[in-house]
């Protein structure tokens, strides 16, 4: 059977970031971060670790509110309107916003298709028995997972192995259908077949969403996506700057920047 499109329904949105800086209390850990990521496209954010790559990943689905002393300045467009702006709800904003974790995090009593629900399950509306499970069916379709799944949906999330955990992770976050996907190394736990089943899962979710992934992994940012940032800093203390940003294809073979050819071939981070 032809797996069902996910969210074709949904609507990618483009990201833009002007001067973009945060704060944790008097810590300044990026700064000046200007950048804009397209809709139904794969963005990689690679750079030694501590550089703000999972601080800017973040301030994107507004997750830095729950940081005590976690300050944001500048601007995070979605499709042009500020994120940050007096009347958006960061609720709401997180159900455009999807994002999945560098562990795999379902939720470990509750049931496979409970943890699907999960997002839903905030929402005031009741889903129906049946809407309910073309969610789940749709949503693991999606996440590459039902097929393996399908028979046990009433086990719990954590009867699943490391790989479909991960998956699960992902069904979950594309059930409440969002617009944007982040992933914060969401394959450094993962053997290297499971690796490469996130890998191709990347690949196809691109249709329909904006991905944002960061990886410590060259291969895996060169593989999955169509931009790279390179991110870095000047040294402990000193807030993360965007080094370059630009085609992946261009950032591995031809950086404008001579730290970025530095990191990319491994001469530091
Ligand atoms: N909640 C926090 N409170 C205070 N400082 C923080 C907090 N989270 C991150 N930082 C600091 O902000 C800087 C950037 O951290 P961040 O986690 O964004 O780096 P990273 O590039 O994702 O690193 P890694 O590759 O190790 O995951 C670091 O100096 C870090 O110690
Ligand atoms: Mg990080």
């Amino acid at each position: 059977m032809r797996p069902t499109p996910v969210g074709s329904d949904v609507m990618a949105k483009r990201i833009e970031l002007k001067k973009l800086s945060i704060f944790y209390g008097d810590f300044k850990a990026v700064e000046d971060v200007d950048m804009m990521i397209e809709p139904r496209s794969v963005t990689a954010f690679i750079g030694p670790s501590g550089c703000g790559k999972s601080t800017v990943l973040r301030s994107l689905d507004r997750m830095l509110d729950v940081t005590p002393g976690a300050k944001v300045e500048g601007e995070v467009l979605l499709d042009g309107v500020d994120l940050y702006g007096k009347h958006i709800d960061p609720v709401r904003v997180r159900h455009q916003v999807g994002m999945v974790f560098q562990q795999p995090n379902p939720f470990p009593t509750m049931t496979i298709r409970g943890n699907v629900l999960a997002g839903l399950a905030l929402n005031k509306r009741r889903l129906s028995k049946s809407e309910a499970d073309e969610v789940v069916e749709t949503s693991l379709r999606g996440s590459n997972l039902w097929e393996e799944v399908k028979d046990r949906l009433d086990r719990p999330g954590s009867s699943l192995s490391g790989g479909q955990q991960q998956r699960l992770c992902i069904a979950r976050a594309i059930a409440v259908k969002p617009e944007v996907l982040l992933m914060d190394e969401p394959c450094s736990a993962l053997d290297p077949i499971s690796t490469l089943a996130i890998e191709d899962l990347i690949q196809q979710l691109k249709e329909d969403y904006t991905v944002v992934i960061v990886t410590h992994n060259m291969q895996q940012a060169a593989r999955v996506s169509e931009r790279t940032g390179f991110f870095n800093i000047a040294g402990t203390g000193k807030p993360g700057h965007l080094i370059e940003y630009n085609d992946t294809e261009t950032i591995f073979s031809n950086p404008d920047e001579a730290q970025t050819e530095d990191y990319i071939t491994g001469r530091f981070g």
